[in-house]
C-alpha cells in the first residue's frame, strides 16, 4: 500500500495512473494497469465513439477494478464521448487539451470522478472551482501534446494553489521519479512513456523498440507554430517538421504532415515517417515488462528511495 488522498478517492492500491495514449491505450493496457493496482485509462482521442464504448465494455470484463476514459477536448468526438461515459457508468474521466468545465456538472451528477490534465496554475484553479476531484499537472517533458512548463516547476506551484489532490505527469519513469513528485506535493503520478513498452500495450513492436533504443536527448518538439506542440522521438518526420519551421511554411503544411502520423507509427509500425510520440524519460526505459512488473518495480523503488534519503540526510 502507498496511501494518498488519490488512492482513497479512486479506490486503487497505488498512486499510479497510466497516461491515456491516442491509438494505443485500449482495454488490454487499461485493464492490466488496473489489475496491477494502478488506474488504467482508455484513450478516447479521435476513435469512433462505438469503438470506445466497445473498449469500455471489454475493460469491464477484464477487470473488476476502477478505470478511466480520457477525452481529448479538441477531438470531434468529445461531445458524444462525454455522454457515452455517463451511459456506460465509467468510474473516472480524465481530460486533455482544454477546459472540460461544461461537462463537469453532468459527470458529477452521474457520480463520475473528474480529473482534468492542466498545463498551468490558472487552469488548475478554474478546474477546482468547477468541481474537479483532482488535477493532473503535465510538464513539458511528457510525450505527446505538451505545455511549456517543466514538471519540477509546475507541480509545486499548482500544489500551492489548489486543495484537491495533484497528480504529476511528464518525465516520471521509475520509483525515484515517484518519490520526487511526492516530495513536491503530488499525491500520485501519471505515466505514459514507460507503459508504451508494457507487454500488454498493443502499440506496434517497432514503436516499442524505438522507445527502448532512444537516449536522453532523442526527443524533440515540433509544431510550435500551430499552437499544438508535440514531443516525439527524432526521425525523418521530425526533421521534415523542423524544415517547415525554418522556412516559415503555412500552418496547413504542418497539419498536412501531421495528419495520421501517430497511427502510422503506432499501428503500422512506420517509425521513420510516423510520429513516435514519447517523453524525455524514454532514455530511462530499457526493456519490455508486464504492467504488474512495471508498477511493482516503481513502488518498491519509491519505498527504498524515500527510506534511504531519510536515513542519509536526516540527523
Ligand atoms: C503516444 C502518446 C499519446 C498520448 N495521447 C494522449 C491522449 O490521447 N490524451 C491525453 O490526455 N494525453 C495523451 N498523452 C499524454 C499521456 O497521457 C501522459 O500524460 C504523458 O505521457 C506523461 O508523460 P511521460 O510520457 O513522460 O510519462 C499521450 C502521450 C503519449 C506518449
Amino acid at each position: 500500500m502507498l496511501e494518498t488522498r488519490l488512492t482513497k478517492l479512486l479506490k486503487i492500491k497505488y498512486p499510479i495512473i497510466q497516461g491515456a495514449m491516442a491509438w494505443i491505450a485500449d482495454s488490454s493496457l487499461a485493464s492490466s494497469v488496473s489489475n496491477a493496482g494502478g488506474l488504467g485509462v482508455i484513450a478516447g482521442a479521435n476513435a469512433p465513439v462505438e469503438k470506445v464504448r466497445e473498449e469500455i465494455r471489454k475493460t469491464k470484463m477484464l477487470t473488476d477494478k476502477p478505470f478511466a476514459v480520457n477525452i481529448m477536448l479538441m477531438s470531434e468526438n468529445a461531445e458524444e464521448l462525454a455522454r457515452v461515459v455517463v451511459e456506460e457508468k465509467v468510474p473516472v474521466v480524465t481530460t486533455g487539451a482544454g477546459n472540460p468545465g461544461k461537462y463537469i456538472p453532468m459527470w458529477k451528477a452521474a457520480g463520475i470522478k473528474v480529473i482534468p490534465v492542466v498545463p498551468s496554475v490558472a487552469l488548475a484553479v478554474r478546474m477546482e472551482r468547477a468541481g474537479a476531484d483532482a488535477v493532473i499537472t503535465e510538464g513539458t517533458e511528457a510525450g505527446g501534446h505538451i505545455g511549456e512548463i517543466t514538471t519540477l516547476c509546475l507541480l509545486p506551484q499548482v500544489k500551492d494553489s489548489v486543495n484537491i489532490p495533484v497528480i504529476a505527469a511528464g518525465g516520471i519513469g521509475d520509483g525515484r521519479g515517484l518519490s520526487a513528485c511526492l516530495m513536491l506535493g503530488a499525491e500520485g503520478v501519471q505515466i505514459g512513456t514507460r507503459f508504451l513498452v508494457a507487454h500488454e500495450c498493443n502499440v506496434h513492436e517497432n514503436y516499442k523498440q524505438k522507445v527502448i533504443a532512444s537516449k536522453d536527448i532523442d526527443t524533440s518538439v515540433t509544431g510550435r507554430p500551430t499552437g499544438h506542440p508535440v514531443r516525439s522521438i527524432r526521425n525523418k518526420l521530425t526533421r521534415r517538421f523542423q524544415e517547415l519551421e525554418k522556412s516559415c511554411e503555412a500552418i496547413e503544411s504542418f497539419e498536412e504532415l501531421g495528419r495520421g502520423a501517430l497511427a502510422r507509427a503506432a499501428v503500422q509500425g512506420d517509425v521513420e515517417y510516423g510520429s513516435v510520440m514519447a517523453g524525455q524519460i524514454a532514455g530511462l526505459v530499457s526493456k519490455e515488462q508486464s504492467c504488474r512488473e512495471i508498477i511493482d518495480e516503481i513502488i518498491q523503488e519509491a519505498y527504498r528511495t524515500l527510506r534511504e534519503i531519510t536515513l542519509k540526510y536526516m540527523r
